[in-house]
């Protein structure tokens, strides 16, 4: 008798935010890999258009949604593009984030505050509202917030990072209680310092951010995206059927000591 392999993600529609670069690009790469259609939507149009383009090559199946996380009406328009191309959603994976300045909190400007938290906090908001009808109309599925070792613990210099991703926990949390009855999970998944070009918005290179924030990580390095990227799969798939309202935490170590 053969064992018959299928994809993990098999008929499922995800929509990956962020996924131009990094670690939502390596999330859209492992979705399509275990057979789920992936719509792409980032601000930076060309990278999420390069990544879907990739997937296609590939055999996958793949879509770019040119949208700012922060504005109601184009994460509308991302979900309903999602919807109208791949017949609905089933995952959905909040991953878009804004490179917030290294700052005590009385020097960091209003505007990059009221940033912030527009992107990475109500831009999650902005997703899950518009995607849940269509999740609870599919019979369901599963919303990854992705999160930071950073909303469990601070860092100096980056208060509102933390206390955006902080929120995000609880968002995650209020969301997997109002709708587990609908068979909609959601949790947060938290990646500890990942070698991404986020990198180099604090480091002059990425070797320097290996040794100074690498060596921060008990396991003594950067993740890579695709470590990330197998949790972000994990979540999506039934392997974490019993697993809501709850924290991934994929961090090399950083908050066991
Ligand atoms: N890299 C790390 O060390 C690390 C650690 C913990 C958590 N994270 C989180 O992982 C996620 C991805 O981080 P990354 O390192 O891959 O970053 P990245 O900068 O490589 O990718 C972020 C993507 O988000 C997109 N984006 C930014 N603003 C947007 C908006 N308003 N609307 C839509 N898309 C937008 C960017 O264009 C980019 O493609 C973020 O939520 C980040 O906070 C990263």
């Amino acid at each position: 008798m053969g064992i018959e392999q299928k994809g993990k993600l098999e008929g499922q529609t995800a929509i990956v935010t962020g996924a131009g670069n990094g670690i939502g690009r390596a999330i859209a790469m492992a979705y399509a890999a275990e057979g789920a259609a992936v719509a792409c939507a980032d601000i930076a149009m060309e990278d999420a258009e390069k990544v879907a383009a990739e997937i296609n090559a590939g055999g996958g199946r793949a879509m770019a949604c040119d949208c700012d996380v922060s504005r109601p009406e184009q994460a509308e328009a991302a979900v309903k593009q999602t919807v109208e191309g791949f017949g609905g959603v089933s995952v959905l994976v909040c991953g878009a984030a804004v490179f917030t300045p290294m700052a005590t909190l009385e020097h960091l400007s209003v505007e990059d505050w009221q940033t912030a938290m527009a992107v990475n906090v109500t831009g999650a908001f902005l997703m899950c509202k518009f995607a849940l009808p269509h999740l609870r109309q599919g019979g369901g599925g599963s919303i990854i917030l992705i999160a930071s070792q950073l909303g469990r613990v601070a860092t100096a210099g980056q208060t509102a990072y933390c206390a955006t991703k902080g929120a995000l926990l609880q968002l995650a949390k209020g969301l997997a209680l109002d709708h587990c009855q609908e068979n909609i999970r959601a949790n947060t998944l938290s990646p500890g310092a990942v070698a991404t070009r986020r990198m180099l918005n604090r480091f002059d290179d990425m070797e320097t951010a290996q040794r100074v924030w690498g060596a921060k990580h008990p396991i003594g390095r950067l993740g890579e995206p695709e470590e990330i990227a197998a949790a972000a799969v994990f979540l999506a798939s039934a392997d974490s059927s019993f697993m809501t309202g709850t924290d991934l935490l994929v961090d090399g170590g950083y908050t066991a000591w």
